[in-house]
């Protein structure tokens, strides 16, 4: 869960890898760093913070001039977030560095046998370790570098995307992945290594995607060559043109990405269902499901793994395909499911839903479903990930980079995609009627011009938010298909402005939560038309009469929940099925507006990270 960067090439190497980090701090910021080499010296300087704050330390410490640089953002796992367990990290002689994405679980014991050989640690990482591996086999076994990282590889157990430069052979860097994601984009008398492809979009669309155990030789004025790092076999490397674009990764006037990408949502869910819903014809064309309907037709159950927000969305699916395919769904944490030997048989299918893709419980749990001889379908938004990689078949969100740590079009475009895939088997399996399914396609395709809509509550929930920014609890509650939502509510605010909210299934409070009811407690309860309104509007009386705040997420011209609710906010009405894709809309505003109103840092909130790929 960190960004690393690197640059060997002819232009200024110092600018490249620090707007490069810039564009990957979602992916870790509580320290950052970098390596220049200026042709003669190489030099680090890393600090504990920001990329703005390495920028000052670099400013007061080092020259900028030359055209090799390898820098990183980290989400610490291994010692706590300080100016020396900042990467990159020297090896003991200083010729080494390196700069690392991952764990090497085995450190200790690699840590152990080079100290007995002479070796010194500055740092508590197992970074350190990994370098200092690399230049002891260098000079053990008196190999080049790139052997060298293979064979000191071959002795870790873990996961790593790593950067590692030797100064004694300054026209070179090797780059090597095993779990963690690594691009190499491909210039002319030029090289990028990222861990995404944002850093280098500006200078060029051509990118090598590497695999797991793929190690990279990236030498100036060659190709890149590419070895497997078990058995030493050579790989043709596979250059890609990307198909990303420089605006869809900048802010484009919002003050944050969380807020541009809740507005994006109209034309994400659209692009979405973009081509695999026909209304006309009464079609939805995947291809991933058609070309494997019959292992989902005679599924005897869909089980779903995924976490945090992808978790939310598979539970909303699971009403839609029990209720719509009459298929059994069990939705699973990924971290759990992996972990208590589940009963999985080759009649599952497994759903893995991941807005990265990177997610490492969630990549695990695929590949026990497949160890097991389960049929594995991803849901994933970004392109070539590894999860879209390690699963048999899949569809793609389409919802376009999400840079935001909390989640928001990631949630939507997943639901819409799941959506499609149990209308789809609905329509196949006979379960709903040609009218039915008619009927949710042209509402789905409603669906974008009603997310605008209710964004249009915006400034009222800004004024909700004002209300409620002190509040120490907050309680979500909802039924039914809104139940999930109440859930992905509950985590916004809680991820982004620190307080504490919990959700609940509307009538499960009387078990229990009911009893934290009182005149400071503000309840935010979902409260559409359709789906349980009576016995929702029963709990509203409940809290009322507790004296809880309440704020109703309401369908549009509703009258009833407006007697008795504190604040109502509108969506528009739609089916039951699809309206999780319009309530949770004022919910992520208003986390949005309370996180902002406190001084949160929205985008990058504390102890966080954007794809977590360490356990
Ligand atoms: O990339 P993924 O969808 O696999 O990520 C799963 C969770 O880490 C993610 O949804 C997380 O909970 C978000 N911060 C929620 O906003």
């Amino acid at each position: 869960m960190c960004g690393i960067v690197g640059y060997i090439g002819y232009r200024e190497a110092y600018p490249i890898v620090i707007n490069g980090l810039k564009r990957l701090e979602y992916r870790g910021y509580d320290s950052a760093g970098i390596a220049l080499f200026d042709g003669e010296h190489l030099k680090v300087a890393k600090t504990k913070g920001k990329v703005v704050d390495l920028e000052d330390k670099v400013k007061r410490e080092l020259t900028t001039d030359g055209h090799i640089a390898l820098g990183h953002t980290r989400w610490a796992t291994h010692g706590v977030p300080n100016d020396v367990n900042s990467h990159p990290h020297y090896s003991n002689s200083e010729n080494l560095v390196i700069i690392h994405n991952g764990i090497i679980e085995n450190y200790e014991s690699l840590k152990k046998a080079l100290k007995e050989r002479g070796y010194t640690f500055k740092s508590d990482t197992d970074t350190e370790v990994l370098v200092n591996l690399i230049e002891d086999v260098m000079s053990k076994e008196n190999l080049k570098l790139g052997k060298a990282v293979q064979v000191a590889l071959n002795q870790v157990i873990g996961a790593y995307a790593i950067a590692v430069f030797d100064k004694n052979k300054p026209d070179e860097i090797i780059a090597a992945r095993l779990g963690s994601p690594l691009a190499i984009g491909v210039g002319k008398d030029e090289f990028f290594i990222a861990s995404d492809a944002s850093p280098f979009l500006e200078f060029t669309k051509n990118a090598i995607y590497l695999e797991d155990e793929e190690l990279a030789i990236i030498r100036l004025g060659r190709d890149v060559k590419i070895r497997k790092i078990k058995d030493d076999s050579m790989v043709d490397p596979y250059v890609q043109a990307l198909q990303l674009n420089l605006e869809q990764i900048e802010k484009g006037g919002y003050e944050h990405f969380m807020l541009k990408e809740i507005y994006e949502q109209p034309s994400a869910i659209l692009d979405t269902f973009r081509g695999r819903l026909l209304s006309n014809e009464a079609i939805i064309k995947m291809s991933g499901v058609e070309d494997n309907m019959k292992k989902f037709l005679n599924a005897e159950r869909i089980i779903i793994v995924a976490c945090g927000t992808s978790w939310h969305a598979g539970l909303v699916s699971e009403y839609i395909f029990e209720d719509l395919a009459r298929i059994p769904v069990e939705v699973e944490y990924a971290s759990e499911f992996r972990y208590r030997n589940p009963v999985i048989t080759e009649k599952d299918i497994v759903i893995a839903i991941s807005q990265s893709g990177e997610t490492a419980d969630t990549l695990a749990a695929i590949k026990l479903a497949k160890s097991k001889g389960a049929f594995v379908f991803g849901v994933c938004n970004v392109v070539g990930s590894s999860i879209a990689r390690e699963t048999h078949a899949g569809a793609y969100t389409h919802a376009g980079p999400e840079i935001g740590v909390a989640s928001t079009k990631a949630f939507t475009t997943q639901i819409t995609v799941l959506s499609l895939i149990a209308l789809r088997l609905a329509r196949a399996k006979g379960t709903i009627s040609s009218s039915d399914f008619r009927h949710h396609l042209i509402e789905l395709e409603l669906i974008p011009d009603k997310v605008k809509k209710a964004l249009e509550s915006d400034s009222y929930v800004k004024t909700v938010a004002d209300i409620y920014k002190t509040a120490k609890n907050c309680l979500y509650l909802g039924r039914g298909y809104n139940f999930p939502v109440a859930l992905e509510g509950a985590l916004k605010l809680k991820e982004i402005s620190y307080i504490h909210a919990e959700g609940y299934p509307a009538a499960e409070m009387k078990h229990g939560p009911i009893a934290l009811i009182d005149e400071q407690m503000p309840v935010i309860v979902i409260a559409t038309k359709k789906g349980h309104y009576e016995k929702v509007v029963s709990n509203i009386q409940e809290i009322k009469s507790r004296k809880g705040k309440i704020i109703g997420v309401v369908t549009e011209g509703d009258t009833q929940v407006k007697d008795l609710a504190d604040h109502v906010i509108e969506v528009p009405e739609t089916l039951e099925a699809l309206s999780p894709l319009l309530t949770t809309i004022p919910l992520q505003l208003l986390s949005y507006h309370i996180a902002v109103m406190l001084g949160k840092n929205v985008d990058q909130p504390r102890n966080l990270a954007k794809s977590v790929t360490v356990e």
